[in-house]
């Protein structure tokens, strides 16, 4: 059983903790406001610590998953953040979906006080924190670091690997990102279809969901876009986030993504229209005027 800190006990990270406690684990947290702490620690056995420094005192690993890259900066460099509790040979695995720059610069930073490093975004949204399946795309320059924190993960993930160096975690998110974008507004103008059609949109999607349209989107979004319920889910900010930071990758690497551009431009209009929380799915809204 591993010292493990935690920060961030939002709707990611919270219930990942959890599991963390529930497998065994020691486990001290950290988050901003308080009272999410002392939530959780009324339903798992965690002890609250007031600062990412003190969440950090004598844990072999430290998680995090807070909101972008200037959350993590200030979470594991500020005042009081991680790096001023850390002991050489910890390792720092950071669930947070940011920039690839980022977990290099963290990575870079981190080695220069002989502390490695796993940039370890996540895909499979609340219900997958939730219910302990999350799959887990990592980077990192020691592989040695990777083999450490890989069993402890293992708590609140299905699948979990170890893609290349520092950044190549946040690369295969981005991919995941590009991809997801390109099928929710596929399905988003195929709802809008049907039901401009006259057909029974609901009766649509249970068909075709069991044909090659199928996608985790359409059976876990499908009946909600039609419905108009978005009260949930994958927050509109948190993507405009992930392919903002996806098409800035892709215009250095010179990989066209013009599919992910048009939709990054329609979640920057659903935000201006003060649809910034409501889950991804809420794309549909565009053609519900
Ligand atoms: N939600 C999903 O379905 C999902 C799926 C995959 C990946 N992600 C990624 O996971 C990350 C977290 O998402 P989430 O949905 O868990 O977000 P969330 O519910 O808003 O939680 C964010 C957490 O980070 C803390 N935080 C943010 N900025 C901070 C700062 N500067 N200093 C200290 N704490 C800070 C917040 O503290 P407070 O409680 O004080 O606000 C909160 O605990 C994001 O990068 C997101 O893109 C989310």
């Amino acid at each position: 059983m591993a010292q493990v800190a935690y920060c961030g006990l939002g709707v990611m990270g919270a219930p990942m903790a959890r599991h963390l406690a529930q497998a065994g684990h020691e486990v001290r947290v950290h988050n901003r406001t308080a009272s999410k702490m002392h939530d959780l620690a009324s339903i798992a056995v965690v002890t609250p610590c007031s600062s990412p420094q003190d969440a950090a005192r004598g844990a072999d690993i430290v998680m995090l998953c807070v909101g972008n890259d200037d959350d993590v900066r200030s979470v594991v460099f500020g005042e009081h953040g991680v790096v001023h509790g850390l002991s050489r040979g910890a390792v720092v695995v950071d669930h947070t979906t940011t920039s690839a720059d980022l977990s290099r610069e963290v990575s870079r930073r981190l080695a220069e006080i002989g502390v490695d490093f796993v940039d370890a975004p996540v895909s499979g949204g609340q219900a997958g924190a939730e219910n302990g399946t999350l799959t887990v795309m990592c980077g990192s320059d020691s592989a040695g670091a990777f083999d450490k924190v890989a069993p402890v993960i293992d708590a609140y993930a299905k699948s979990c690997v170890l893609l290349g160096s520092a950044g190549s975690g946040q690369l295969a998110k981005m991919v995941n990102q590009i991809c997801i974008a390109g099928v929710l507004e596929g399905l988003a103008e195929g709802l809008n279809f049907a039901v401009a059609a006259g057909l029974d949109a609901h009766a649509v999607v249970d068909v075709i969901s069991k044909g090659a349209a199928q996608s985790w989107q359409m059976e876990n979004r499908g009946h909600t876009m039609i419905d108009g319920k978005f009260d949930f889910g994958f927050a509109v900010e948190w993507m405009k986030k992930d392919l903002s930071y996806a098409l800035s990758e892709a215009a250095r690497l010179g990989a066209p993504v013009p599919l992910a551009a048009e939709v990054l431009s329609f979640y920057e209009e659903l935000m201006n229209a003060g649809d910034s929380r409501s889950d991804t799915s809420s794309l549909v809204r565009r053609y519900r005027r």
